[in-house]
């Protein structure tokens, strides 16, 4: 039998099912509105981030939890599809599948609701289980959507390059996850919940904000800010930040921007572990380019461009 390869981005974290509408307009509270469109897709921020890199190129493996259920076993198979190694996802009785409830505006803007199911139960037992995957992965991915002391053990457990998208955030971020996380990477609503700045729009207040999740601890910050790319800066050479634009998308192309921010950190996370000889800017960019195409196609994962 032939023996699997290490993988490339081992990324730790969750898997949804989106459930998606699409309408002219987000609702306003207590309004009903006529939607155009209805779509299912894969989604979950770990599993988004997991297929991209694997679209990139990379040899991708994912520790995450499903549901006994035909969502999970219809997630299952499509994840081998996508050629990920799926050795570490399971499927568990009596739980379900997490959804994702998602609105889409014409003018490609969203807003989700997540209710996690099954991917409550991924816990710090996964990080020793899949201890040879921790051991041979070259960059390790986690997000928030998945509980928070088993994304700290696995941090604590890697030694390679690690990516944490702190996604959803939370107002009280805890210090370890900034300070254990070799790239701490939030989009500008994120990076504002948590450092408290009353809104995050221009590079110039991202670049601020870059500057306060380093006094908190981070090493190295990444924040993107949709069509103006990215701003990044590190503890090591604190004071300088560098701002990466991203390729420019006409507003009438831009029809969904879900899932986006996974297909920049996958697309991050594979050019990381392929290229490592680059510089960090270098990899941005790339980022930044999978993102801006994803954007031009509905769906999340379904919007993901192959290499
Ligand atoms: O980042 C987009 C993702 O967030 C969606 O796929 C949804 O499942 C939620 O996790």
């Amino acid at each position: 039998m032939a023996e699997t390869q290490a993988p490339e981005v081992l990324v730790f974290g969750s898997a949804i099912i989106d459930f998606i509408c699409y309408t002219p307009r987000l609702p306003k509270p207590g309004e009903t509105l006529h939607g155009h469109r209805f779509q299912t897709g894969y989604g979950g921020k770990g599993a988004n981030q997991c297929v991209a890199a694997a679209r990139q190129g990379s040899r991708t493996a994912l520790v995450a939890k499903l549901g006994a259920d035909t969502f999970g076993g219809d997630y299952l198979r499509q994840l081998i599809e996508e050629k990920v190694n799926v050795e570490h996802v399971q499927q568990l009785e009596g739980q379900t599948t997490g959804v994702a409830q998602i609105a889409v505006s014409d003018g490609g803007e969203n807003n989700i609701i997540i209710v996690v199911g099954a991917n409550s139960q991924l816990s710090s037992r996964d990080v020793t289980l899949a201890e040879v995957l921790f051991r041979e992965a070259k960059v390790l991915v986690c997000q928030l959507e998945t509980p928070v002391e088993a994304t700290l053990t696995a941090l604590k457990s890697f030694r390679g390059v690690s990516i944490l998208n702190a996604a959803p955030a939370m107002e009280n971020t805890p210090r370890e996850l900034l300070r254990l996380a070799s790239i701490f990477c939030v989009n500008e609503s994120e990076a504002g919940l948590m450092t408290q700045m009353a809104s995050i729009e221009t590079v110039e207040e991202a670049r601020t904000a870059v500057g306060q999740l380093i006094e908190m601890g981070a090493n190295t910050v990444i924040i993107t800010l949709g069509k103006l790319g990215a701003v990044f800066g590190s503890s090591d050479s604190k004071d300088v930040f560098h701002h990466v634009k991203a390729p420019h998308v006409p507003p009438e192309k831009v029809v969904d921007t879900t899932g986006a921010g996974d297909a920049f950190i996958g697309a991050l996370a594979h050019n990381i572990a392929r290229y490592p000889q680059n510089k960090l800017e270098a990899h941005i960019a790339a980022a930044c380019a999978v993102a801006s195409q994803s954007v031009q196609l509905p769906g999340t994962q379904a919007s993901f461009p192959r290499a």
